[in-house]
């Protein structure tokens, strides 16, 4: 009988069991339409990328340097901290001759990190919590010991042209080859090397064990592609590009590059000692970047085909791509966001802040304004802005901008509109380490000598995370760690802030949690105070509570008269919501009413105050 009832256009009768199959397809279509339509923005609008250097972040194995299943085991801990994007920096197979940077084998993972299956383990246990991992992404050269390079130095099809070769300008008097111009290292010295072997050089942006992978080859191209799709296959969720403006250098290579006369740098060895008009930014890098936009807006798990088609950039499981570019105009960096019409990546680093101020004393009220308005002012159409505050290639915050300040500039980096960036340990306010020349390990610093390491090494800021005050900080059960950990540790770790009453981790905890609600996540935003020494900025929405951050950025305790300085009607007192660890009074203690006539704030605070009320004054 309900064999009859079912009836295919193709003639054959249908069975209740293929009905079942029919309405399960539409349920799940219809999830899927629903769920697409429901997400307004993308997932990595409202989540703190968090990046973890996983040489330095938990060692399990006791062999003193981090691995991925010391990430895995830390998930709760990132789960708390309520950052929603890891990006772990690289961790595939590599000499180490740059860190990880340097990389013999892009699509595995390096022994000393642990193993694919511990990359899957941590893709798992991540997704279960709602965090996304974003992988360090290494176009621009390969280490010296990859299979492509050697079989490149030997001349071997496919491989002959991977890499940038130049023939030698001519020969010295004692017969030395010339480099075919003068283009440097950023890591000092000539960006040529000679290699006996094929009777040519090859060019290294970075270390010699660094070469430059060579964009104008198409096979190369795709290959670099496919790397992309390996990883994005096994549950990555995006990439951040690595030294992005350096994919290309101009077809000419026996240009030299200008002497950068401002720069007023006198050894000739050095990166800057020259301009880059050459080697950076050039015009075919943005076709590549194109190119993996596209791929990767099409590239989805192949059951969610059909909605991702519908919305590919809002959809949950749209692979976020952040591009990381240098340069002193920002017009050269805004453009690798692309346009509406014409995508490249989600966003480039916004690295004004480390770039702009370089010691406690360039912090100001006036500066920082400059910096933000600056950024939303170049801003394209319809694009995200993001805030850097440190890096694996930048001192420390505390140590670069001033200690005072930890608390203040992570309220500015995570109430703006924007995605902040966390670089491990910040949310604790970690130091910068000493490092002696004998421990020191990072070759931009080594190539500097004994005598000027210092100035240059990036390891002060690379040292292990500071867990607990057991011995190693908790990083590692064994005898020594890969770089030492940095004395403080007995008072400045995760433990000892966990049980504080109020620390750096619980204010970024706070603040996390606060850039959720809807007044920070979609907020209006205003400033109404900006002087040299106070930057105070106002978050609202209508309907939704109103939020007020006060920062004294000065290195004087202050009191500010916020309606006096300000062009908006704002209530005479205000809550606190949370403030800076150095305060240690009882009128700005979370929670009662503080007056907005005589608010005070010592030296680096800042304040996040909740009001009733803020209106535009008529
Ligand atoms: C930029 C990275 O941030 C840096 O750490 C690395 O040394 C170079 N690229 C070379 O890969």
């Amino acid at each position: 009988m309900l064999k009859k009832m079912f009836f295919s256009p193709f003639g054959e009768t249908r069975t209740p069991y293929s009905v079942v199959r029919i309405m399960i397809v539409i349920v799940v279509i219809s999830y899927l339409l629903k769920h697409c339509k429901k997400e307004k923005r993308p997932w990595w609008k409202n989540s703190i990328v968090y990046q973890i250097y996983p040489r330095s972040f938990h060692d399990t194995n006791g062999d003193g340097t981090g691995d991925l299943k010391g990430i895995t085991a830390k998930a709760d801990y990132l789960y708390d901290l309520g950052v929603k994007t890891l990006w772990i920096s690289p961790f595939f197979t590599s000499p180490m001759a740059d860190s990880g940077y340097d990389i013999s084998n892009f699509v595995d993972v390096d022994p000393i990190f642990g193993s694919l299956a511990d990359l899957d383990e941590l893709l798992k246990t991540m997704h279960s919590k709602d965090i996304k991992v974003v992988l360090d992404f290494v176009p621009n050269h390969s280490s010296d010991e990859h299979e492509w390079f050697q079989r490149s130095l030997r001349r071997e099809e496919p491989f002959a042209d991977y890499y940038v070769w130049a023939d030698p300008k001519g020969f010295s008097d004692s017969g030395n080859p010339i480099p075919p111009n003068n283009w440097l290292s950023k890591f000092r010295g000539s960006a040529w090397e000679w290699r006996e072997e094929r009777g040519q050089f090859y060019y290294h942006q970075y270390h010699r064990k660094q070469p430059d992978l060579n964009y104008r080859n198409l096979r190369l191209q795709e290959e670099i592609k496919n790397v992309l799709k390996f990883w994005m296959d096994r549950g990555a969720d995006g990439f951040r590009v690595d030294a992005l403006k350096h994919l290309f250098e101009v077809e000419d290579l026996s240009l030299d590059e200008p002497v950068n006369e401002e720069a007023g740098v006198e050894d000739n060895l050095q990166y800057n000692y020259l301009k880059h008009p050459f080697t950076m930014n050039q015009p075919e890098t943005f076709e590549v970047v194109r190119d993996w936009r596209k791929m990767m807006n099409t590239y989805s798990d192949k059951w969610f085909t059909l909605c991702r088609d519908l919305t590919p950039p809002l959809a949950p499981w749209a692979r976020l791509l952040i591009v990381q570019v240098y340069n002193k105009d920002i017009q050269d960096v805004v453009k690798y966001y692309g346009s509406d019409t014409d995508p490249l990546a989600d966003f480039p680093f916004n690295f004004r802040i480390i770039k702009k101020l370089h010691n406690r004393s360039d912090v100001t009220g006036t500066r920082l304004m400059k910096i933000i308005d600056e950024w939303f002012d170049n801003l394209p159409e319809g694009k995200w802005p993001n805030w850097v505050l440190g890096s694996h290639d930048h001192s420390r915050v505390a140590s670069r901008l001033g200690a005072d300040l930890v608390d203040a500039l992570n309220m500015l980096t995570l109430l703006l509109p924007g995605t902040p960036v966390t670089y491990f340990g910040e949310e604790i306010g970690m130091q910068d380490t000493e490092i002696s020349w004998e421990d020191t390990k990072d070759p931009q610093g080594r190539n500097f000598g004994p005598d000027h390491y210092r100035k240059h090494s990036r390891d002060p800021c690379r040292t292990p995370m500071q867990w607990d005050a057991t011995a190693n900080a908790g990083f590692s059960k064994g005898p020594s760690t890969w770089l030492p950990v940095n004395d403080n540790y007995k008072t400045l770790n995760v433990k000892a802030q966990s049980e504080a009453r109020e620390s750096h981790l619980k204010v970024y905890k706070t603040l996390a949690r606060l850039r959720q609600e809807s007044s920070f996540a979609k907020g209006k935003l205003a400033f109404p105070v900006v002087t040299d020494e106070v930057l105070a900025f106002i978050r609202y929405l209508e309907d939704e509570p109103t939020y007020l951050v006060v920062l004294n950025l000065s290195e004087n305790d202050v009191v500010v008269d916020l309606h006096q300085h300000t062009n908006l009607e704002l209530p005479p007192d205000a809550s606190v919501i949370t403030r800076s660890v150095s305060d240690k009074s009882e009128e700005n203690s979370p929670g009662p009413k503080v007056s907005l006539s005589a608010l005070m704030l010592v030296k680096g605070e800042g304040l996040v105050l909740q009001l009733t009320f803020a209106k535009e004054i008529e």
